[in-house]
C-alpha cells in the first residue's frame, strides 16, 4: 500500500468488490468502491464520515482554513461565498483568461521546437492559475509566486504520506523552506489584497469577486484582518487546488490523445470547423464538444485527482450490508471505480465515445466522479473545465504536435494528482495566426 497506493487500491477492489478493508500499521482502513456507497459516504450520512485531522493538520500550514481544510459552519458559509465569487458569468473572464496565457506560452516556442507537453501544461496552468486567483500575469512577478506556491504544495503532499509526524526540530530544512514558502506567498497575496483594495475596479478576478463578497461582511462590522485572512486562505486553496489537478488532467490529455492517430485528427478538425485561424472564445465552448468528450475520457480512465481526501468514520455505522467502525478511515478512488468493468465495459480501453451524446446515459449514476461528489465535490469544476478547453483548443488552433514513436507511456508518477512518469516529449510546428484577430497580448482584464 505504502510503495504504490494506485495498484493496492486496484487490486483489492477488483477482488473484493464494493468494501474492503485492511490495516495500515495499526489504522483501520476501507475502501469504498460503489456509486451507492460513496453516495452514503459523501451525502446521505456525511455528518458520520469528516475529512480526516490526519491529513488536515498537514495541509493547514499552508492553506490556512480555506474550503478544503475547514468543517462545519465555516466551510458551510464559506462555501456559500465562494460560490458568489464563481458565479456563471465570470466564467467568460476565465477562460478568456486562460487562452491568452496559453497564446503567450505558444509565442515563445517560435515556429518549430521540442517540448515536454506535460512540464508545459504544468507552467501554463500555474500561470492561469495565478492569473484567474490574484491578477498576477505570467512575468518575474508570477515566477517568484509559482516556485513558493510550488514548494508549500511538495512540503504537504510529502508529508500526506509519511505515516510519522517529525517534529520541526527533527526536520529544519523541511521547516525553514515552508516558513519561506509561506512568507512569500503571504507578501504576494498581501499586497494583491493592498492593490485591489486601492483600486476595486482594476480588474475583475477571483480575488476582487472575494473582496466584493467579503465587503457585505466589513460593513456589518467583522474586523478587516479577520476578513483579510480568509480572503488569503480561500485564495491560496483555490490555486493550489486547482493547479495540480488541472496539470494533470491537461497532461494526461496529451498522452492518451497524441497515442491515438484517429482522435488527435478529429479533434483537430473539431478545432477547424468551430475556431478556424482565429483564437478561440469562450463563446465556442458549447460547440467544443469532442474536445470535451476526450478530456471527460481521459479523467474517467487517468483521473488526476486519483483520490478523495479521506475521511474518518466518527461513529459505527451500517453502510449498506457492511459495518464500519468509528476511528476508521474510509477511501474513495475515482481511478479505482472509474475502471471497475461493473461500471466501465472494457474499462481499460480510452474510448471518448462513452461521453457521446449518445452513449453517456449509460453510464450507472455516480460511477462518473473525477471531481468528487456531494456537498464537498469539487467547486472549480466549471471554471476548470472551461479553462482546460480553451487552453486545449488554442493549443490544437495554432500547433501541430508529433510525438516520437514509443515515446508515449501511461505509466504514471504520484504526488497530489498523478502525472505521466515519461512526460509527453514531442515535436512542436506552430501555424502562423491570421492577422486579422488573434490578440496575442495580455492587457486583456475581465
Ligand atoms: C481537473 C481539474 C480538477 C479536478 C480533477 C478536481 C478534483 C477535485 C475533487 C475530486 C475534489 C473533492 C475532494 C474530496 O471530496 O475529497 C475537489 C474539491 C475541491 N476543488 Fe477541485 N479539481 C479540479 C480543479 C479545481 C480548480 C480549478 C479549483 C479552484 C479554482 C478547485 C478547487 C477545489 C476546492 C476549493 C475543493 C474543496 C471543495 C469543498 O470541500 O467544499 N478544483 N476537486
Amino acid at each position: 500500500m505504502r510503495r504504490d497506493p494506485v495498484r493496492y487500491l486496484s487490486r483489492i477492489a477488483h477482488k473484493y468488490g464494493d468494501l474492503s478493508t485492511f490495516l495500515l500499521l495499526t489504522q483501520r482502513v476501507y475502501l469504498v468502491n460503489s456509486p451507492e456507497l460513496i453516495h452514503e459516504v459523501l451525502v446521505r450520512q456525511k455528518e458520520k464520515f469528516v475529512k480526516s485531522e490526519w491529513q488536515m493538520r498537514v495541509i493547514r500550514p499552508v492553506l490556512g482554513d480555506g474550503l478544503l481544510t475547514s468543517g462545519g459552519k465555516r466551510w458551510f458559509d464559506d462555501r456559500r461565498l465562494i460560490q458568489r465569487a464563481l458565479r456563471a458569468d465570470s466564467m467568460e473572464g476565465y477562460a478568456q483568461q486562460a487562452v491568452e496565457t496559453t497564446e503567450q506560452m505558444i509565442a515563445g516556442w517560435g515556429e518549430s521546437t521540442r517540448v515536454d507537453l506535460a512540464d508545459a501544461v504544468t507552467e501554463l496552468s500555474m500561470s492561469v492559475s495565478i492569473a484567474s486567483t490574484l491578477g498576477i500575469d505570467p512575468g518575474p512577478e508570477a515566477d517568484e509566486l509559482a516556485q513558493a506556491v510550488r514548494a508549500g504544495a511538495e512540503i504537504f503532499m510529502k508529508e500526506i504520506e509519511e505515516p510519522v509526524r517529525l517534529p520541526a526540530w527533527m526536520i529544519p530544512r523541511r521547516t525553514r523552506r515552508r516558513a519561506e514558502a509561506l512568507a512569500t506567498i503571504d507578501r504576494f497575496v498581501g499586497r494583491a489584497i493592498a492593490r485591489r483594495r486601492a483600486d476595486p475596479n482594476a480588474r475583475e478576478d477571483l480575488l476582487s469577486l472575494l473582496l466584493s463578497v467579503t465587503a457585505e461582511a466589513q460593513a456589518a462590522g467583522a474586523p478587516a484582518h479577520v476578513l483579510d485572512k480568509m480572503v488569503r486562505d480561500q485564495a491560496v486553496t483555490m490555486m493550489i487546488a486547482g493547479n495540480h489537478s488541472v496539470s494533470g488532467a491537461l497532461a494526461w490529455f496529451w498522452v492518451l490523445a497524441l497515442s491515438r492517430p484517429e482522435v488527435y485528427d478529429r479533434l483537430k478538425q473539431e478545432v477547424r470547423d468551430v475556431v478556424g485561424q482565429r483564437s478561440p472564445e469562450p463563446a465556442d465552448l458549447p460547440r467544443l464538444a469532442y474536445t470535451k468528450q476526450v478530456l471527460q475520457e481521459s479523467l474517467r480512465l487517468i483521473p488526476a485527482a486519483w483520490v478523495l481526501f479521506t475521511r474518518e468514520v466518527t461513529q459505527d455505522t451500517a453502510l449498506g450490508e457492511f459495518q464500519v467502525k468509528r476511528g476508521g478511515w474510509v477511501v474513495m478512488s475515482p481511478y479505482v471505480t472509474q475502471r471497475d468493468p461493473r461500471f466501465f465495459p472494457d474499462p481499460e480501453r480510452f474510448d471518448p465515445e462513452r461521453f457521446s451524446p449518445e452513449r453517456i446515459d449509460e453510464i450507472p449514476a455516480g460511477a462518473y466522479f473525477p471531481f468528487g461528489h456531494g456537498p464537498h465535490a469539487c467547486i472549480g469544476e466549471r471554471m476548470a473545465m472551461a479553462q482546460m478547453t480553451m487552453v486545449l483548443a488554442t493549443l490544437l488552433s495554432r500547433c501541430d504536435f508529433q510525438a516520437d514513436p514509443g515515446s508515449l507511456s501511461l505509466e504514471a508518477a504520484r504526488d497530489l494528482a498523478i502525472r505521466p512518469k515519461q512526460g509527453c516529449p514531442v515535436q512542436v510546428k506552430v501555424r502562423k495566426p491570421e492577422l486579422a484577430g488573434a490578440p496575442m497580448g495580455l492587457a486583456h482584464s475581465f
